[in-house]
């Protein structure tokens, strides 16, 4: 077992509940973190004792770092994470993994060759109520699964501390199919324990002002197991919405990100069961304390990471491929090759 020495690219509020999160472990010491907003960068920096830089390429160059989390905005994921990996440094890279299908297979690629560890941060699979449906379905308790469906979608960044931001924009966000539903995505593969190989993709945009991407989302996914996933994404809501089902051989479960309460009917039962936020996130670890400590413990011990940078490529495919299949009027075939 090794210390792990730790930097951070991008102190926003993800940068910061990485990093802190590792300064909280014991296998691991943070050096530095590194913003080109200074007074960021100076102010985690306080906050953790450690040094801090407005220069990234410094930090990446740095011979007592080893280890390195990437939390800059999307467009940057690829470079900083090629970078820090070709410079020998194991790499924890926020979602979404990446924009093109050609950058994220070059992560990886340039991950494997440097011989470092590079885990994607597809936090939701770690998240209370997730985690409880995730046993639940894994338990065989309501059969098997063979849909899930999901709504995210709200209203516009206006008004919002994302206005004006690089969200507003594709080139270097993606828009919500990379911004957030990565987390859509990467769940719903997760649950259906299974790659997709063909989606539809249906973007438009109706209301939302600032944006210049799809505001609405529809993507179906088809499962290579055959099992289905349907998303609607976006930010054309007034009355925005978070929730969804996954369907079973022997029962349905509902949940309602707002509430966090999962509810699930069993084949045979009049009533359905409800699970608090209490019930259903008791005992499991805070998704995001969790992940840090697994890549840690994973750099430290040298034992593979738990969410390889292989699962973003395939969440980004499904991305890529919604966006294509919009484009086209047709489905698309996956796997995409960059
Ligand atoms: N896992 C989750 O649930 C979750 C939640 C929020 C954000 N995120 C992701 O985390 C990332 C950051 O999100 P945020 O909300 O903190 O954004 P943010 O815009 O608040 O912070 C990003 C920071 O990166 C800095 N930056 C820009 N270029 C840089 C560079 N070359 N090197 C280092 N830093 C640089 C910016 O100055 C900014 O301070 C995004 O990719 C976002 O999608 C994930």
């Amino acid at each position: 077992m090794t210390q792990v020495n730790a930097a951070l690219l991008g102190c926003g509020g993800m940068g910061a509940s990485l990093i802190r999160a590792a300064a909280s472990l014991e296998l691991c010491t943070v050096k530095c973190v590194a913003d080109p907003d200074v007074e960021r960068a100076s102010k985690l920096a306080e906050e953790l004792g450690c040094e801090y830089s407005a220069d990234s390429n410094e930090v990446v160059a740095r011979d007592d770092v080893n280890a390195i989390f990437v939390a800059a905005p999307n467009f940057l994921h690829a470079p900083l994470t090629i970078q820090a990996a070709r410079a020998g440094k194991h790499v924890f890279c926020e979602k979404p993994f990446a924009l093109t299908v050609e950058d994220a297979g070059q992560m990886v690629t340039t991950a494997e060759q440097a011989g470092v560890k590079l885990m994607v941060g597809q936090v939701l699979r770690y998240i209370a109520p997730y985690v409880y449906m995730w046993d639940l379905v894994r338990s065989g308790e309501l059969g098997e699964p063979f849909c899930i469906q999901t709504t995210r979608i709200g209203g516009s960044w206006r008004g919002t501390s994302f206005e004006g931001t690089w969200r507003e924009n594709l080139k270097k966000c993606g828009g919500p199919l990379f911004e957030y539903s990565a987390h859509e995505i990467d769940y719903m593969r997760t649950v259906l324990d299974s790659n997709v190989s063909r989606v539809y993709g249906s973007l438009d945009h109706y209301m939302a002002e600032g944006i210049d991407y799809e505001d609405t989302a529809y993507v179906l996914m088809e499962f290579e197991n055959g099992t289905k996933g349907c998303l609607l994404a976006g930010h054309s809501a007034v009355l925005g919405t978070y929730d969804g089902k996954i369907l079973l051989t022997e029962g349905t479960i509902y949940y309602d990100n707002k509430t966090s309460v999962v509810t699930y009917l069993k084949k045979g039962e009049s009533e359905p069961t409800q699970v608090s936020y209490e019930e259903s996130g008791a005992g499991y670890e805070p998704g995001v304390q969790r992940e840090v400590r697994e890549f840690i413990e994973a750099v430290a011990n040298d034992t593979p990471v738990t969410i390889p940078g292989t699962e973003g490529v395939q969440n980004t495919m499904v991305a890529v491929a919604a966006h294509l299949s919009a484009e086209r009027g047709q489905p698309v075939e996956l796997p995409l090759y960059g």
